[in-house]
Parts: C-alpha cells; sequence; structure tokens
C-alpha cells in the first residue's frame, strides 16, 4: 500500500477493519525498526537479539496508537512509534528473565533470554532503553517540542511509572487501589504517553486535548492488563504466544473479582473509552481498537 499523505492515510485507515489497520501500521513501522535496531551495535550477537526482541508476531498497539492520535503516517510519527516499540520490547526482555516472570516463550517464540542466554538479554534490554532516547533527541521538531516529548518518555518509563508497576508487581499488594496502581504504572503509562505524544505531533505542546489523551491512554492499559491476565488464566500459549499459568500466583484484578467479575469491568471500562475517544473526536479511528483490547478476552 503506498499512500501519498496524512489526510489519505487516516482516511483510508477509518474506511478498514481494525486488525487490517493494526497490519498496516505494522507494516509501516517494521522496516523502521528493523533499521534502527540493526544498527545500533557492531556486536552480531547483541544485534541478533535486538532483532529477535523487535521483529515477529508483535501487535505494534503502541506505534499504533501513536499514528491514531498524530492522525498521521509522517516520519516523526514512525520515528516516535519506533521509539515507543523499542522501549517496550526491552520492558518485555526484561520481564521474561528468571529472575521476573521467568518466562520462556515471547511472541509464539523462546523469550530473548531463552534464545541468547540471560547475559546477553539484559544488555540487550539495556541497549533499548538509550536507543529510544536516541531516536526521539533526532526527530525533525523544534527543541521545546523534543523536550516535551522527552520529558514525560523518561518519566512513563522510571519509577514513578514502568518500573515503578514492575516492582509492585514483584512485591504484590491485595490491596485493590494498588492493583490499579500497578497496572497502570506497568502497562498504562506507556499506553498513555503514546496517546500524548501523537497529540503532540497533531496539535503541538499543552493543547487541551492532552489531558484527555492522557486519561485514554491510561484506562486502555487497565483494559489491556485486564485483558492479558484473563487470558493468562484463561486462554491459551497458541492463542496469546506467552506461556500461561505462568502468573497464577500474582494477584490482579482477576484474582479479586474473578473472571466475571472483570469480563464485566472490561466492558464498563470499554464503554468510557469509546466515550473518551468520542471526547477528542477520534471514536472513528479508536472505537474498533477500543473493541479489539475489550473482545480479546471474550
Ligand atoms: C504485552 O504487551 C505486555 C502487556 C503490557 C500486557 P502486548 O500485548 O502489547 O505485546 P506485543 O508487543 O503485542 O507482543
Ligand atoms: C508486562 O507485564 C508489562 C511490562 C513488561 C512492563 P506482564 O508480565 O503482566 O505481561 P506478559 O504477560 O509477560 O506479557
Ligand atoms: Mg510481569
Ligand atoms: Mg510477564
Amino acid at each position: 500500500m503506498t499512500i501519498s499523505n496524512n489526510a489519505d492515510f487516516i482516511f483510508h485507515m477509518r474506511q478498514l477493519p481494525f486488525l487490517e489497520s493494526l497490519l498496516i501500521t505494522k507494516k509501516i513501522i517494521e522496516p523502521h525498526l528493523y533499521d534502527f535496531v540493526s544498527q545500533a551495535t557492531g556486536h552480531h550477537q547483541l544485534r541478533d537479539a535486538l532483532i529477535h526482541s523487535t521483529q515477529g508476531s508483535g501487535k505494534y498497539i503502541r506505534p499504533h496508537l501513536v499514528m491514531m492520535f498524530a492522525e498521521s503516517n509522517s516520519k516523526t510519527a514512525i520515528d516516535v512509534g519506533c521509539a515507543v516499540e523499542i522501549a517496550h520490547a526491552y520492558s518485555l526482555i526484561h520481564d521474561d528473565l528468571p529472575c521476573m516472570d521467568n518466562a520462556d516463550l515471547r511472541r509464539g517464540l523462546p523469550s530473548t533470554w531463552k534464545a541468547f542466554g540471560e547475559a546477553t538479554a539484559v544488555l540487550a534490554g539495556d541497549a533499548l532503553i538509550p536507543l529510544a532516547y536516541e531516536i526521539l533527541a533526532a526527530l525533525d521538531l523544534a527543541a521545546e517540542t523534543k523536550i516535551g516529548l522527552i520529558a514525560p518518555f523518561s518519566r512513563v518509563l522510571g519509577g514513578h511509572g514502568l518500573v515503578g508497576g514492575q516492582m509492585m508487581d514483584l512485591f504484590p499488594s491485595s490491596n485493590i487501589n494498588d492493583i490499579e496502581q500497578m497496572q497502570l504504572l506497568k502497562t498504562g503509562e506507556l499506553l498513555s504517553f503514546c496517546c500524548v505524544a501523537g497529540t503532540i505531533l497533531s496539535r503541538g505542546l499543552h493543547s487541551s486535548q492532552e489531558t484527555v489523551a492522557r486519561e485514554f491512554g491510561l484506562k486502555l492499559g487497565l483494559v489491556y492488563q485486564i485483558v492479558d491476565d484473563l487470558l493468562s488464566l484463561c486462554g491459551t500459549s497458541e492463542q496469546t504466544g506467552k506461556p500461561v499459568h505462568n502468573d497464577d500466583d500474582k494477584i490482579t484484578f482477576v484474582t479479586v473479582f474473578g473472571v466475571e467479575g472483570s469480563k464485566q469491568l472490561v466492558q464498563t471500562l470499554g464503554d468510557e473509552l469509546y466515550q473518551l475517544s468520542q471526547k477528542v473526536g477520534l471514536e472513528a479511528n479508536l472505537g474498533q481498537l477500543v473493541d479489539f483490547v475489550v473482545h480479546r478476552a471474550h
């Protein structure tokens, strides 16, 4: 598919069933991502590990969100999409390590530590973090806008974001507020960055839409994680490409509300997400995405 300009791109994407539009995002992002990671090191084994961890059957939901909120397939939107996917890939490499979730399967393939050894997997994750920053620093944008992207990116990945959420996952609490906070930090914050970054690209810094974009991303993260936990309990590894029942000892929404209660919660949050997408006038782009996320566990 060749789409010449941004208006054509968004118009075309809106006409498509969600999975097709997600596949188009993947086709756009994948070659750029490949170039970034394959040029990130001269060491062949590290390079192979970086390629292994970023290619394959990933859904590329995060770059898709960036492009949908940016309403664009510009080089800048693609590069921001690659940066968030690279940060996501690092988080999964480390998440799968024996000292974390001890998962030997990711996207239907051996996880990075299983394929390349633990030390290489740790270093592959380490290499991806600065690579994401390098891509953001090189964006063809005003310095102020780049800082306006890099500052929240740092925050969502750090101790007040993904890493903080992963710590809460390691030392769980059965308090429902703590469980919600854990899911928001480990999954919601990066998703919300994707929505906010896309909004910054389409409307500039500090637009009134940023708050709704952030709220949308956080809530999406909550639904996403509840569905993922439902699939880990009730799905198959053919379906998920990951080990199932690997996290049965963890405390999640599913532990507290049970399977049916959690499905009901997913439905309620899905309705709220749809209303938020209407608030930013993006329901045509995002409505199907919400449906996809909500129905993955049904
Ligand atoms: C998996 O994320 C980790 C969670 C936040 C639940 P994705 O479901 O986006 O994984 P890929 O990238 O598509 O494999
Ligand atoms: C993954 O969380 C979230 C991050 C890597 C930050 P999980 O451990 O719940 O996700 P899966 O099931 O391994 O993808
Ligand atoms: Mg985990
Ligand atoms: Mg895990």
